[in-house]
């Protein structure tokens, strides 16, 4: 095969957090595949950037005070210590806010224009009347009109992975005020979808094989896509059954400016994915290369690798979009399904579970997590989990036990007794053996290559049992003693080694740190598939071996204990891009002393519109003083005698009007325009004063 030139992206992570466990199943999945392409001698343009657009990220930034540009910077500049930490090899990050991808965004909407799809329309669209805007779908939340799921956001069903209008939820919601929303107009752009044209063309385009004659889309993504498509004409369906899709939205908005319609912006939607050609074109710019031309190229292969969540987005609106701005398609979309942990589910937003960023902070090696989920991994839409003590079980069996076990045993005496020097393996292996090998590259290559990832462990593996099978059959540690059989082990032993680094070879997508070490063992150069080679004449790449070190090491139990113990996270110092923070330990929660107080006296504070002065009963020998700004709330008079709940353990603090002893507990909400609404907690009577709540 000649040599293929691929880009490849994975799909962008909003730029609102850091990256979870899932993002990092993805990049391995993704990076596995490019790794074995490179070692195949193709070219690949592997890309990721961050989607930083829309209103979340927009009002996350508000939050906090800080431009959207200044929060999505921060983001990314964490970004580098988990794609390097887990061997992820990006040729290129880059971010949806860049110029690259606004004037591609703009290029395109152009485009579809040009070709009569856009339409200009005016909508009735869900106005907070408490925040006073728009608002964003995610902010929306009610029931799935297609599924009836429940607290849905405003966009898709995270259920049944409908998309929709905000406006088809049933009993809405805003989600930023609670408050019931408002329909107002505005004019909105949309992508006109229902067009003929559209519809034929995707259903052509789902159903297109890609270039090798493999069907473009699996089985299941395929089968979606028909259910969202409706069935053919001439089967009985109707035609025309997309909804167009509205792809604007109104300033105040963190996005890409619509040409000629002053006030409206792209919504994020439509300029994220055109941020995978963004980031190529940035990587294009680095290395010297015609973008337009790289693209456009009948010859280069577009490969996508997304979760099962956003199918809708990648295979109807994204090839629609570029087929008619008159661009390239892309010739496979891999869709993969959701890690969990430990039979659970991870919270999309906090992506709790495993952090990242943790596993490699106790020292826990990349390899083992990448092994792991390429041996859980297929082509298909199926959910993963990580079992911890199915972790340590599997990595400890297969990559310890079967594959370092041949070179730990086998290593020692060709340093020993032969100087290092390894046989050739034309010499040591017989041609069954060596069409053995040969059968398992290629079944290893094609597993690889159709994302069987599991298929590969599970081959690769057998051929490591076979090998220890044979290390034990031929006992060479009892043909050591004898000087008659110095020969004979010396060809035992090759043999291992060789195989060794056939194994080597075919676990380096999975493993690349470490077939970079075997590598530097056997004094070759960085291992490629050539290497596999088994055809006369062909010369074999090992010749001699060094002095063994380590090449991995054993999970131990006690670090999948401090991967889960939330505990020691909390007590350690936030890192400013750390998960950690998203949950604490209950001996966290025990560190704050909370009492039953009674209030024995309220007085308004002389010189503060905020503040009471309160006396509280809280079981001691003295009454403390408590300053709480509840003032708009509560009558002071009618404050007195109630039971309610203090912070017994807070440091004391000098105010302007005394030294406050303690905090009582209130629920607000957010909203600045409600700054009164503040509701005291208390306990039901019968309490005492005193009693720890825990
Ligand atoms: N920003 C969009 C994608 C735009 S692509 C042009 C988005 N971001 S995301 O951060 O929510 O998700 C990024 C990727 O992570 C998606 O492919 C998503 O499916 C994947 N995952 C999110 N949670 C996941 C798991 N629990 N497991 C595996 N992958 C998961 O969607
Ligand atoms: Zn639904």
């Amino acid at each position: 095969m000649s040599a293929r030139t691929l880009f490849v992206t994975t799909a962008l992570p909003y730029a609102n957090g850091p990256l979870h466990i899932g993002h990092i199943m993805e990049y391995i999945q993704a990076d596995i595949w490019v790794r074995f392409q490179r070692m195949r001698g193709h070219t690949v343009h592997f890309v990721g950037a961050d989607d930083a657009h829309g209103a979340p990220i927009m009002i996350a930034a508000e939050k906090e005070g800080v431009t959207p540009q200044a929060f999505v910077e921060r983001i990314a500049a964490g970004r580098k210590a988990y794609l390097d930490g887990f061997h992820i090899g990006f040729d290129h990050w880059h971010s949806t806010d860049s110029p690259e991808n606004v004037e591609l965004s703009q290029s395109i909407y152009r485009g579809l224009r040009d070709a009569g799809l856009i339409d200009v329309r005016p909508i009735e669209q869900f106005f907070d009347p408490v925040k006073g805007m728009f608002l964003p779908d995610r902010y929306i939340k009610g029931e799935c009109p297609s599924c009836g799921a429940p607290d849905q956001y405003g966009d898709a069903c995270e259920n049944c992975g409908a998309v929709y209008a905000a406006t088809e939820l049933k009993n809405p919601f805003s989600a930023l005020t609670g408050a019931t929303p408002e329909l107002r107009v505005s004019e909105h752009y949309f992508f006109r979808l229902s067009d003929p044209r559209c519809v034929t063309f995707l259903r052509e385009w789902t159903r297109g094989n890609d270039r090798w004659g493999e069907p473009r889309l699996q089985p299941e993504v395929l089968a979606k896509a028909r259910e969202w498509l409706g069935a053919d004409a001439n089967e009985g369906g109707d035609a025309g059954s997309l909804a167009d899709w509205d792809i604007s939205r109104d300033a105040p908005y963190f996005g890409i400016e619509i040409p000629d319609a002053p006030g409206k912006y792209f919504y994020v939607w439509l300029d994220a994915p055109i941020g995978y050609l963004a980031s190529l074109k940035a990587l294009c710019r680095e290395r010297g290369l015609d973008f337009e031309a790289l693209l456009a190229d009948p010859a280069t292969e577009q490969v996508h690798f997304i979760g099962k969540d956003i199918i809708y987005f990648h295979v109807l609106f994204w090839p629609a979009m570029l087929h008619f701005a008159g661009r390239k398609t892309p010739d496979r979309v891999n869709v993969h399904g959701f890690i969990t942990v430990s039979g659970a589910k991870m919270s999309k937003s906090r992506g709790t579970g495993i952090s990242p960023l943790r596993y490699l902070g106790i020292g826990m090696d990349p390899e083992w997590l990448r092994y792991y989920l390429a041996a859980k991994l297929n082509s298909h839409v199926q959910d993963v989990d990580f079992d911890p003590d199915d972790f340590l079980a599997r990595v400890n069996a297969d990559l310890i036990g079967k594959y370092v076990n041949i070179a730990s045993r086998a290593s020692g005496f060709v340093t020993r007794l032969f100087d290092g020097r390894v046989l050739p393996a034309e010499e040591v292996e017989d041609g069954a053996q060596r069409e053995r090998a040969a059968r398992l590259a290629a079944q290893v290559a094609d597993a690889y290559e159709m994302r069987e990832f599991s298929a590969v462990a599970r081959l690769v593996m057998a051929y490591a049992d076979e090998i220890n099978q044979y290390f034990d059959a031929h006992k060479p540690w009892e043909m050591a003693k004898d000087p008659a059989q110095r020969e004979a082990l010396h060809r035992v032993c090759s043999r291992c080694l060789i195989a060794f680094h056939r194994l080597t070879v075919l676990l380096a997508p999975m493993l690349p740190a470490t077939a970079a070490r075997v590598a530097e063992l056997f004094g070759t150069p960085p291992l490629r598939w050539e290497d596999l080679d088994v055809t006369p004449g062909t010369a074999s790449p090992v010749r001699s071996i060094g002095r063994y070190r380590h090449l991995l090491s054993r999970v131990e139990a006690k670090q999948l204990d401090a991967l889960f113990d939330a505990g020691a996270e909390a007590a350690k110092p936030a890192a400013p891009d750390s998960d950690a923070g998203a949950t604490i330990s209950i001996d966290d929660f025990a560190r704050i002393d909370l009492r039953v107080a009674r209030i024995v006296d309220a007085q308004a504070v002389e010189g503060s519109t905020k503040l009471l002065r309160l006396e509280l009963d809280v079981g001691e020998a003295r009454t403390r003083t408590v300053f709480s700004g509840i003032r708009a709330a509560y009558e002071p008079a009618a404050l007195v005698g109630r039971l309610s709940v203090v912070v017994a353990n807070l440091a004391p603090r000098t105010m302007r009007f005394g030294v406050s002893e303690g905090m009582v507990l209130s629920a607000s909400g957010e909203d600045p325009q409600q700054p009164g609404a503040l509701y005291l907690l208390d306990a039901d009577e019968g309490a005492q004063p005193g009693m720890k709540i825990r």
